[in-house]
């Protein structure tokens, strides 16, 4: 594969991101003064913006990198639902699939900064289990919005959106469609039957099999993984150690260094992995392939500050 090409591998290839979509809110102000109400500080407000988190970030990473996102996920039937279609339209992600869920609450995650810190977090979260109509709906907007797509994410952030039934679901769904299907997990919804390739990072791939990811030797324990589900191959993702790929059948496993550089930030390393497995996977390319790339597009935006993207001329630069 030449660097050359891949711009145009990528570019308008489509990619279904299925998800549990967050809306990333940030207050920044300055503290001057102690409340006279209780022992806080008082920020006095000059800023507030918000970003696309969750699946979400996954299809900014597609898009960036070249792709066109198509997003199906629930949002609820309030302002902030609206404020995260308006923001993901500015993107330029295909909102379609977006479903403002009756009854529902949009997920939001408020950080309040003042002077470069963050002063307090404050989650909006009030999940819980998709009712039938709108796990009905959102399966008929998978459905309609799967024409045409190179590859499916399933980006589960474990705050609702997928029941088992949902992702088995999902799992045939691809299979019927022969389009490569990536996860990016949570134990809670293990095993993801029909998954192409899932992206655990240690604490994930721990809670599959109830022990940790050995420190040494991975192989017997992706072995283990692959034995327990029907995946055709699994990519761990180790932080600064890098990632190690095993696809089933083989008798080795691949290890592939992270890239050394200033690390600003690894917020969002996992999006940006999925959304360059997916274009990959979904251009033809080989696991291994595919792995390298992602693994060096997420070395770029651990380099950036907050939740970042990586564009096709920084992972070319990179490569
Ligand atoms: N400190 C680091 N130095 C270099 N590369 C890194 C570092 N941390 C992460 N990466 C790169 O990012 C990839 C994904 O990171 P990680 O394993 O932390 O995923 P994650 O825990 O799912 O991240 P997220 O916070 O997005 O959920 C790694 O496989 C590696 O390529
Ligand atoms: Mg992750």
């Amino acid at each position: 594969m030449k660097k050359n090409d891949l711009g145009s591998l990528f570019r308008n290839s489509k990619v279904l991101v299925v998800g549990d979509l967050i809306l990333d809110r940030f207050i920044t102000g300055s503290v001057r003064r102690i409340s006279p109400e209780a022992p806080v500080p008082v920020v006095e407000v000059a800023e507030e913006k918000s970003a696309l988190g969750g699946a979400a970030n996954v299809a900014n990473n597609i898009k960036a990198l070249g792709g066109t996102a198509v997003l199906v996920g629930i949002v609820g039937d309030d302002s902030f639902g609206k404020e995260f279609v308006s923001e993901a339209k500015k993107a330029g992600l295909e909102t379609g699939g977006i479903i403002p869920g009756r009854g529902r609450t949009t997920i939001v995650k408020t950080r309040v900064m003042a002077h470069h810190q963050q002063v307090v977090r404050v989650d909006r979260e009030k999940t819980g289990a998709v009712p039938a109509a709108l796990q009905a709906k959102m399966r008929s907007l998978i459905e309609k919005k799967i024409a045409g797509v190179k590859a499916l994410v399933v980006s589960d952030y474990a705050k609702g959106t997928f029941s088992r039934e949902m992702l088995k679901w999902i799992g045939d769904k691809t299979r019927e469609k022969k389009i490569p299907y990536i996860v990016d997990p949570k134990p809670a919804n293990f095993p993801y039957p029909g998954a192409t390739i899932v992206t655990p990072n240690r604490g994930e791939a721990q809670g599959f099999l109830n022990k940790p990811v050995p420190s040494g030797d991975i192989l017997p324990f992706a072995k283990e993984l692959l034995s327990k589900t029907d995946w055709k191959a699994v990519l761990l993702t180790l932080g600064d150690e890098g990632m190690a790929l095993y696809e089933r059948g083989s008798s080795k496993i691949e290890k592939i260094p992270a890239r050394v550089r200033e690390v600003y930030d690894v917020t969002g390393a996992g999006d940006t992995v999925v959304a360059v497995m997916s274009l990959a996977l979904g251009a033809g390319l080989s696991f291994r392939e595919s792995a390298l790339l992602a693994n060096s597009a997420a070395s770029v935006v651990v380099g950036k500050i907050g939740t970042a993207t990586c564009s096709i001329e920084e992972l070319k630069r990179s490569l």
